[in-house]
């Protein structure tokens, strides 16, 4: 499985923490930057990430910046991506099996490390449920025709 990665200069420590331990699992990453401190804009890079998964280059995104918000924002302008702001296990969990999210965002400013490699674990072990799902899933998506 091939996860894309992306962050701005407010969420490059967490990126890489996320991004060693996803390699450590096996996973493919595709790291869309950025990657140093320097002061940049986030949608230049949660846009690359979000048009890989939208594309299936990649199978799922994950994306950070100081506070997760900017780049889930970004993610979700982007046709064909379901992109939720996490900082909870439980949250996780819930959005792969009823929300069947392709991307998660999280903010460095706001959860630590360990909270955060959780959440992304729950998220990537975590099914899509379908059933009942699929529906509003399909009326969510079909926004995007309007
Ligand atoms: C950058 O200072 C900060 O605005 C950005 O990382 C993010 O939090 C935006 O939503």
């Amino acid at each position: 499985m091939k996860i894309a990665v992306a962050c701005d200069h407010g969420g490059l420590k967490l990126k890489n923490v996320l991004v060693d331990d996803l390699k450590q699992q096996g996973f493919e990453v595709k790291d869309f930057g950025t990657h140093n401190e320097e002061s940049c804009d986030y949608p230049d890079y949660a846009s690359l990430a979000a048009k890989a998964v939208a594309s299936k280059e990649c199978d799922l995104g994950v994306v950070v910046c100081g506070t997760g918000i900017g780049v889930s924002i970004v993610c979700n302008k982007v046709n064909g991506i379901r992109c939720a702001l996490v900082h909870d296990v439980f949250s996780a969990k819930a959005t792969k099996a009823h929300n069947n999210t392709n991307m998660i965002a999280m903010g460095q400013r706001v959860i630590g490390e360990g909270l955060a490699l959780e959440v992304l674990n729950a998220w990537l072990h975590t099914e899509y449920e379908g059933g009942r799902h699929d529906l509003r899933i399909e009326k969510m998506m079909a926004l995007e025709e309007e």
